[in-house]
């Protein structure tokens, strides 16, 4: 076979989770666990995006608690911190620059029409703030910044990615190709986690703590949550979301984590009662998560390591961004000296 010199060229891929709260299995089998799946294959830029959580009201020590812990709990699921660009958003002032441009590029009616504010507006109605609406066009600079090929994100955030790849169409047709068109990259069984006290709404870590589980929950409180999850009142394991959704979202969570699918599961429980189903995805999600939580323990006592990471990290994503926004400044007219 004749050997090829050609070096291939790698594509990029963007994603980023907010430090809003605990990190839930749903963000975990619907985005971290592709992140895991993808790195090897891209250029990988893995971003704490604590802006985005500002749009709802947070506990400054929290905030500051939850963004180092996350920064910790993408390494210890195994991306390699040498090799992806692991940061937070914040330390990279493009993001908000360009997100300011792209507001310019963005219309009313088309964030008027996204369903995740007309969700978080009436769950926090007492704070419908500005950022909330624009909250689409900080996440299109965040992708956009780095030339992104691709984005691995759980189901909810679709709609988020094609308003994106609109915003880089518009730009694109007026200024010429600025911006690689980025793809949503979307797991087949969990991209869409329930939660476990109401399985007709998606797992959020914003909710009560018993309706999710978080990654990095202890065994006991793992068994115990799940013990308790929804189900209905007969007696059969199938799967069947729509008139089933506690049962399905378990089989679900099941054959994610084992790498099956929800339809062998339920045949390999078939007969059995629901405890057994609760026991069987218990027992899979404690021992898949029981290598991620010992090296995050490792890793959250250890500061310094991880400050430095965030910084050298920070660095690489600012080079990049760099390139970027001022190809977009030139583009745009603003005077360059
Ligand atoms: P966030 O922090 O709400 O969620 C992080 C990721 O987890 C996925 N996810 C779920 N997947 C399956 N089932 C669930 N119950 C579930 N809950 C959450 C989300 O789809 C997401 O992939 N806007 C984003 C953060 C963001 C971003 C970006 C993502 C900001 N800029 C740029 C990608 C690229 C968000 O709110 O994620």
């Amino acid at each position: 076979m004749e050997q090829s010199n050609e070096v291939i060229q790698k594509k990029n891929l963007f994603s980023g989770i907010q430090p809003s709260g605990n990190i839930t299995l749903g963000n975990y089998l619907g985005a971290l666990r592709n992140f895991v799946l993808l790195h090897e294959q891209y250029n990988c830029l893995f971003c704490v995006v604590d802006l985005h959580a500002l749009t709802l009201r947070q506990d400054p020590a929290a905030l500051r608690r939850n963004s180092a812990s996350l920064a910790a709990l993408y390494i210890a699921c195994g991306l390699d911190p040498e090799k992806n660009i692991i940061y937070c958003q914040s330390h990279v002032p493009e993001h908000a620059e360009l997100g300011w441009i792209l507001n310019c590029f963005t219309y009313m009616g088309e964030l008027s029409r996204m369903t995740q504010f007309k969700d978080k507006s009436q769950k926090h109605a007492d704070n419908i703030n500005a950022g909330l609406f624009t909250y689409p066009v900080l996440m299109a600079s965040d992708i956009l910044l780095y030339q992104t090929h691709v984005v691995p994100v759980g189901a909810d955030q679709k709609q988020h990615l094609e308003i994106c790849r609109d915003i880089a169409g518009r730009f694109n047709s007026i200024y010429g190709d600025v911006f690689v068109i980025p793809e949503p990259y979307i797991p087949k069984t969990s991209a869409r986690i329930m939660s476990l006290s109401d399985p007709t709404r998606k797992m959020s870590k914003s909710d009560a703590e018993d309706s999710y589980v978080a990654v990095l929950d202890a065994p006991d409180a793992i068994r115990r949550k799940f013990k308790r999850a929804v189900t209905d009142s007969e007696a059969e394991i199938r799967y069947d979301p729509e008139n089933k959704p506690g049962v399905s979202n378990l089989l679900s969570i099941l054959a994610a984590v084992k790498g099956t699918t929800p339809e062998e599961e339920a045949s390999a429980l078939s007969g059995l009662g629901y405890g057994a189903l609760k026991e069987a995805t218990a027992q899979a999600v404690v021992e898949a998560l029981a290598p991620i939580q010992a090296r995050y323990q490792e890793i959250i006592k250890d500061k310094d390591y991880l400050n430095a990471i965030l910084k050298t990290n920070a660095e690489k994503a600012h080079a990049i961004a760099f390139r970027t926004l001022r190809k977009v400044y030139k583009k745009i007219g603003l005077y360059q000296i």
